[in-house]
């Protein structure tokens, strides 16, 4: 290929690129976790490249991999407390980590019951939709038991679900819709005391709680632990593709090697999978291994530092706004933003007209709908922001952007979605769990006006719209969205 041919190809990403929100300088307030150390980009780009041509499939033709995961799984597991017995794998992100947990508990639950029977997978509201994915793939019953309104979750509440059924626990460390630290000594002491599984998803807060001063002790020091997750590719600072899978407890071998599928019962190659993929890249593996490499755990602390005073100095601009408050008493790198609801209408700050508002001071926070609980109590809608080390340069015009926009939405309620809905019920879609198929659900999208989807785009109406839709229709649009964004013109 030409210099000139391959350089015209590069300027079309380039201009691709220009659509999406900023990647770097902490502007996207979720999905990217930047640093803000240049440095930490370039050593994981040219770390990246040296393994691309590798395939992780198979360490033992490129024993790099090997080390590199050793290294890894070491870092993580010191830091995390695991002793000596504490076994590990590397995986494609959380969503695998999370799903392997479950798959393990589910085998290993099986093995104990020979008898058959369907297994549960006992959580709260607030875990991570991967679980509810891994209940769905794994066919276990996903049990969710309520949290309190301010998304936190009550430890005797999990464990008077406990019983012989349930094959795995999952509490988080900390969730990531509100913040929350969940009981997790009294959850994993019930546990084990019953012979179940109890997985700690620190996927968004592995590599930040680690380093948080002044936290009940949630790793492996806490018994009954059998497994945690931990994302590289969040505040680990890795490119997207890794994460950490450990296993621990009095059979950690045991269960890691339940996790693993092997077969010499094929005309091909014999095959080891310690994970869902087959071929796998070694290049987001090699970027985080540099990186722990480089920062070690003085580095990790160093950045952890930084969004602690994020994190304090948002919390006092809250407490400062009127109408707006943080939901619960977050830990770590999130926080939840609710409408204050000690204020009279006319005060409060809707989250979602808030975030909307915030786009036009460029600056994205995330819209997480409100959600109706088994018990009726409903966690009410508001925005997420993940906290990242880079935040704390821009903290004093973030801090005004927040002021100014809350005082621009002050007193304007929730995206109204009554005429949407009444819409959709007129087309038969609403209460009587009829589900519109992709011509439907793409014309009912055109009609809620999300049939375009741009970066800065308002979305306060569709999240007010999904929140009153029963699941499956909301489910619905949003994989049309989704598949038609992909669609080829
Ligand atoms: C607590 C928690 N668990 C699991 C996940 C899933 O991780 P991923 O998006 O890497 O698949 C996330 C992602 O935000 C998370 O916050």
């Amino acid at each position: 290929m030409t210099d000139s041919r391959a350089s015209e190809i590069l300027d079309r990403l380039r201009a691709l690129r220009e659509g999406d929100a900023p990647t770097h300088g902490g502007r996207v307030l979720s999905y990217v976790y930047d640093s803000g150390r240049d440095e930490l980009d370039e050593l994981a780009d040219a770390a990246a490249r040296l393994a691309r041509p590798l395939n992780g499939l198979d360490p033992t033709v490129f024993p790099s991999i090997a080390a590199m995961e050793r290294d890894l799984i070491g870092f993580t597991r010191r830091m995390l407390h695991g002793g000596r017995s504490v076994v590990g794998t590397i995986t494609s992100g959380g969503t695998e980590s999370c799903l392997l947990a479950v798959k393990t508990a589910r085998d290993l639950w099986r093995q104990a019951h020979p008898e058959g029977g369907r297994p549960r997978l006992l959580t709260a509201t607030s875990v991570h939709a991967a679980f509810q994915k891994a209940a769905h793939l794994f066919d276990l019953d996903w049990d969710a038991v309520p949290c309190d309104v301010d998304g936190s979750v009550r430890a005797e509440d999990l464990i008077a679900r406990m019983d012989d059924d349930v094959a795995l626990v999952v509490v988080s460390a900390p969730a990531y819709p509100s913040g929350a630290l969940e009981p997790i000594a009294a959850v994993a002491a019930a546990a084990e005391a019953r012979g179940i599984s109890c997985h700690v998803d620190s996927c968004f807060g592995g590599f930040v709680l680690p380093w948080w001063p002044g936290l009940p002790t949630w790793d492996f020091r806490v018994r009954g632990v059998t497994s945690i997750s931990a994302d590289l590719h969040k505040f680990g600072y890795a490119p997207k593709g890794v994460s950490v899978l450990l296993h621990g407890g009095p059979h950690a071998r045991r269960r890691q090697r339940a996790q693993f599928f092997a077969t010499t019962r094929w005309a091909g190659y014999p095959v080891v999978n310690p994970t869902l993929l087959g071929s796998r890249s070694a290049s987001p593996l090699a970027a985080a291994w540099a990186i722990t490499q480089h920062l070690g755990e003085q580095g990790y602390a160093e950045l952890v530092g930084s969004i602690r005073r994020v994190a304090l100095s948002l919390r006092e601009t809250v407490d400062g706004i009127p109408g707006l408050s943080v939901m619960g008493d977050p830990v770590g790198p999130a926080i939840a933003l609710v409408a204050d609801a000690a204020a009279v209408p006319a005060e409060q700050v809707d989250p979602h007209r808030l975030a909307d508002a915030l786009t036009a001071y460029g600056w994205k926070i995330q819209h997480q709908p409100g959600v109706l609980q088994s018990d009726g109590v409903r966690i009410p809608h508001s925005a997420h922001l993940t906290l990242t080390p880079v935040l704390e340069q821009g903290l004093a015009e973030f801090t005004q952007a927040l002021r100014a926009a809350s005082d621009s939405v002050r007193g304007k309620p929730q995206a109204d979605a009554r005429m949407l809905l009444a819409g959709m019920r007129a087309l038969g879609y609403g209460e009587n769990g009829r589900v519109p198929g992709p011509k439907a659900a793409w014309r009912l999208l055109r009609l809620a006006g999300a049939g375009k989807v741009s970066a800065d785009q308002p979305m306060a109406q569709l999240m007010a719209l999904i929140e009153k839709l029963p699941h499956p229709v909301s489910e619905a649009l949003l994989s049309e969205l989704l598949a038609r964004m992909s669609d080829p013109r």
